[in-house]
């Protein structure tokens, strides 16, 4: 070597997972290393890529940034065209088979990789087979999963003192006392741990979050623990800027952008609450009812988004009143604008007048909700939500529970407990009729979004840590070509 190698670009492959909160964070971190100069291919499959396209800004980092696409393995699963991520999915049966086909991409992202080796490859934990091909190439390869840190301990310390039996219990040996409102279902954590713990083999972890909201407490707790490093580098959220890129990552939206602003505008500052659990929860019938009865109580104003196939015109009159009462949307047409299927999620949270966040704690929407300083009223429903739901109120104090306490496998299905109208209208009351607890609540979420905001910009903690870990990659890049 003659010592030149440092200025070289890095060749850097990145293979998302097939779920929106997956493949949208990680290609915006994907875009960070472009705008380096560096060489990034995302590796994903026809539809996705379509979607992906749109959301990869215009600017320099474009001549750097690639897709390439290998094929669905739509047949093999009988998945109908077109059906190629976690969010196309509405029941169970579906979501096996994409699950199923996306265990069918090992053979030809290899034969891509194996024939155009990079430097380093960033891969969601979901394919775990990325490590054999990692070592097989002698490269290193960082793992993402889309949890928090903070959620990342809590299970290994669930894991390690097998607290799987009990309905309410404390998480031991973390730096805050944690009470769970809820356990995990069993079959979350079998699926889960095998994955973690290829995930530990890895170089590192890339963290879509920032220093501050995790804790510096929580990253020493993480390295002592597992021996393991993390590095922060977001909010994805944060990465793109203007409107039109707000607007365009992600998916299509339902709504027009227009009308959605326009409503927004001639609403008071903080005086909107907007509703919304993700692309992978269906609440059943009995629950939608429960938050339009909840929401209308508290008298606030609301944008509340509900899953595609709800209230579309073909849809019978009984079925449209078995979730909405009687007259809802003709007595609420001032006070709540209700959107069906995918909304532009961070134009509505970066507007002034939305003033909390009733969110399922997916981590995506969790740190989009951070980024721009708006509290939460918390409901998780599965995954690894009930702890991103104690990293908010518990920990960092910029949310309210709702009181959710079914932890469930997956997003849809019949629920055995339904979260009450009068949970609903307290918490929403309690973050949005003010006084001293609101205040401070609101005060801490603006804080943090602040420090958000900081933590990407040149001297950020996710900043430092992007120049880094990019030095780091020369350096193991460099002593394997020396
Ligand atoms: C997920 O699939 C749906 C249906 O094909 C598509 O409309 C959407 O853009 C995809 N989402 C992403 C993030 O690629
Ligand atoms: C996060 O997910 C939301 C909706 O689930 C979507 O609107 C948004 O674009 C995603 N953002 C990021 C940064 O992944
Ligand atoms: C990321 O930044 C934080 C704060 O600046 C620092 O404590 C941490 O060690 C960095 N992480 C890595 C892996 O370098």
């Amino acid at each position: 070597m003659d010592g030149k190698g440092e200025d070289k670009p890095l060749k850097l492959y990145f293979i998302p997972y097939l779920a929106p909160g997956h493949m949208i964070p990680l290609c915006a971190m994907a875009t960070l290393f472009a705008s380096k100069g560096h060489h990034v291919t995302i590796i994903t499959t026809p539809f996705n890529a379509k979607t992906l396209q749109k959301s990869i800004p215009s600017s320099q980092s474009k001549q750097h940034l690639h897709l390439h696409t290998v094929p669905f393995p739509s047949q093999e699963v009988s998945l109908p065209d077109g059906i190629e991520n976690l969010s196309a999915t509405t029941n169970l049966d579906n979501l096996v088979k994409v699950y199923q086909a996306t265990t069918l991409l090992r053979p030809p992202i290899e034969n891509f990789v194996l024939q155009n080796p990079p430097d380093c490859i960033v891969a969601d934990f979901l394919f775990p087979w990325v490590d054999e091909l990692a070592n097989n190439l002698k490269i290193p390869r960082f793992a993402f999963n889309g949890f928090s840190l903070f959620a990342i301990c809590a299970i290994e310390s669930v894991k390690k003192h097998s607290l799987y039996s009990s309905t309410s219990f404390s998480i031991p040996d973390l730096p805050h006392t944690i009470t769970m409102n809820a356990s995990p279902p069993k079959q979350m954590s079998e699926m889960l741990q095998p994955l973690l713990d290829t995930e530990l083999k890895s170089n590192g972890l890339i963290v879509n979050n920032f220093v501050e909201l995790d804790g510096e407490e929580y990253i020493e707790h993480y390295e002592k623990t597992t021996g393991h490093k993390a590095w922060h580098l977001g909010p994805a959220s944060l990465i793109r800027r203007s409107i039109e890129e707000k607007v365009e990552s992600g998916q299509e939206s339902a709504v027009s952008v227009h009308e959605c602003l326009s409503w927004l505008n001639s609403k008071r500052v903080n005086s909107v609450v907007y509703i919304c659990f993700g692309s992978l929860c269906h609440f059943p019938d009995k629950q939608l009812y429960e938050i339009a009865c909840g929401i209308e109580a508290s008298g606030h104003e609301f944008i509340w988004v509900v899953p595609e196939k709800k209230g579309k015109e073909d849809e019978s009159e009984e079925e449209k009143e078995k979730w909405l009462p009687k007259g809802f949307q003709f007595q609420n047409q001032e006070k709540g604008l209700i959107i069906r299927g995918w909304a532009p999620q961070v134009l509505i949270l970066s507007h002034p007048a939305v003033g909390a966040f009733l969110t399922h704690c997916g981590w995506n929407s969790t740190v989009e909700a951070v980024s721009f300083g708006i509290p939460m009223i918390t409901w998780p429903v599965h995954g690894e939500q009930f702890y991103n739901e104690k990293l908010i109120t518990q920990v960092r104090g910029i949310g309210v529970e709702v009181g959710a306490a079914e932890w469930t496998a997956v997003g849809f299905g019949e629920r055995e407990k339904i979260v009450s109208r009068d949970s609903i209208q307290k918490a929403v009351e309690r973050l949005m009729d003010g006084g001293d607890e609101a205040e401070n609540i609101r005060r801490l979420a603006r804080e943090f979004g602040d420090k958000a905001k900081l933590a990407v910009q040149e001297g950020g903690s996710s900043h430092k840590n992007l120049t880094t870990l990019i030095d780091d990659l020369k350096r193991l890049r460099d002593c394997k070509l020396s």
